[in-house]
């Protein structure tokens, strides 16, 4: 626990010492903090305040306005369903529905043993492969609901 404590204080002051002083650093820190340490914790948060002298409710406020940042760990798996313009005309909200419903959560949300993240993004720019899932990094192109329980298998045989 403290050598955690230790750990996550010297990364941020490390990250922060990168760039100049001031509040148009927050964003880029806060991208370069989360993409080190995966995710904003509470711990992280305050580390930040101390070290950029902003105060953590100011942190938070102009964190949360963005969705690329997160404050729970990232899940071992990241599924994530484009619901572009492409892709919502062919169907996508009910892949998206199919995997919120086989994984019992919602579209921004982890398992809760953390193993999978399930998000709505916009389009990810592959558009004539509609619809498209991006799991893990790589891209599932033509999309159907019949895959959704082939991807969620053969991920748990990877976790397993
Ligand atoms: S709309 Fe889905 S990839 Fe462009």
């Amino acid at each position: 626990m403290i050598d955690t404590a230790i750990d996550v204080g010297s990364t941020v002051a490390e990250i922060v010492d990168r760039y100049p002083a001031g509040r148009e650093s927050l964003i880029p820190i806060l991208q370069d903090v989360q993409e080190t340490l995966g995710y904003l914790s509470e711990e992280t948060v305050e580390r930040l305040a101390e070290a950029t002298g902003i105060s953590d409710n100011e942190i938070y406020g102009v964190a949360t306005f963005y969705t690329q940042f997160r404050f729970t760990p990232p899940a071992a798996h990241t599924i994530r369903v484009c619901q572009g313009t492409a892709c919502h005309v062919r169907g996508s909200h009910q892949i998206l529905r199919d995997f919120e419903e086989r994984l019992h959560i919602k579209a921004g949300e982890s398992t809760t043993d953390g193993q999978f993240g399930l998000e709505r993004v916009a389009c990810v720019g592959c558009c004539a492969l509609a619809q498209v899932a991006v799991v893990d990094g790589k891209v599932n192109a033509g999309m159907t609901p019949r895959r959704v329980p082939l991807i969620l298998n053969k991920l748990a045989r990877v976790v397993e």
